[in-house]
């Protein structure tokens, strides 16, 4: 069924789980991910980067998240991730998005807290929740990831833009890590414990499982994964035959290991079952 940020994470922080976050691109990917939640009884959130709002691919991708989401027998959020802007958060809500982030990460926090607020007000207005980010999460490539989010500064930002969901820097960054990463175990449960917002950690893949159960134990209600699923799926593009030429028999192969890539992620964060 799909579901809003708010309700979905309500159920992570109820449960003392995470919601898996999967990045889609394609049906496919789609397939995938919703064959999996409903397998495992997961609530699950699907969600598109900014830049498919910014171009055409929402466009076409949206209807087929809503049609899985509507179909799933288990909760689904429909999630901008990492959006950009004013156009991109308009854009996501008229296709239907069910939850919205707003990424001004890279702002002074004054301006980051302002712009993100701006958004809040408007999905507000259809009940809709936000997730910000405080603290940039940048990519593997950079030298040095960033500074981790301060705790009083998460407690301002939340209290004044009002989000329900704080994405923070505690050591993970997007893509693919040279060395595996060390998470701030210790930050995550302080800013756990002095905000009420879902804490979310981003740059799920590759982080060491022990890793991602610590920071559940500490307190992340919501872990996006998006590289490794797209490896989970054109690995498996490189790996089938060129005589498979029927579009819908070669992607069989693709879709069950995005498939078998998600239930192995629901089953880490303990989501299996919640529903
Ligand atoms: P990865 O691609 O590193 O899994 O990060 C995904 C993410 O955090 C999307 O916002």
């Amino acid at each position: 069924m799909l579901t809003g940020l708010r309700d979905i994470l309500n159920i992570a922080k109820e449960g003392g789980f995470a919601i898996p976050a999967f990045n889609v691109y394609n049906m496919e990917t789609v397939m995938g991910i919703t064959e999996a939640a409903e397998e495992l009884r997961a609530p699950v959130i699907m969600q598109c980067y900014s830049r498919l709002f910014t171009n055409k691919e929402a466009y076409f991708l949206a209807p087929v998240i809503l049609a899985a989401a509507k179909k799933a027998s288990v909760p689904v959020c429909f999630h901008l991730d990492h959006g950009a802007g004013l156009t991109e958060a308009v854009r996501a809500l008229r296709y239907g998005a069910t939850g919205i982030m707003i990424d001004k990460s890279t702002l002074p926090p004054e301006e980051n807290t302002a712009q993100t607020k701006q958004i809040v007000d408007m999905c507000g207005a259809l009940n809709i929740a936000v997730e910000g980010e405080l603290g940039h999460i940048g990519s593997t490539k950079d030298e040095i990831f960033g500074e981790y989010t301060e705790v009083d500064d998460a407690v301002r930002f939340v209290e004044e833009t009002g989000v329900e969901a704080l994405a923070v820097m505690v050591g993970t960054a997007h893509g693919r890590y040279k060395k595996a990463p060390k998470l701030a175990i210790e930050r995550i449960a302080k800013i756990a414990s002095a905000t009420s917002a879902a804490l979310v950690l981003h740059g799920g893949s590759g982080v060491p499982d022990e890793e991602i159960k610590a920071a559940i134990r500490a307190g992340i209600r919501k872990i996006n994964f998006g590289t490794d699923l797209c490896y989970a799926f054109l690995d498996e593009v490189f790996e089938t035959s060129r005589e498979l030429v029927g579009i819908d028999m070669f992607m069989k192969p693709p879709t069950e290991s995005v498939k078998n890539f998600g239930m192995s992620k629901i089953r880490l964060l303990g989501a299996e079952n919640r529903v």
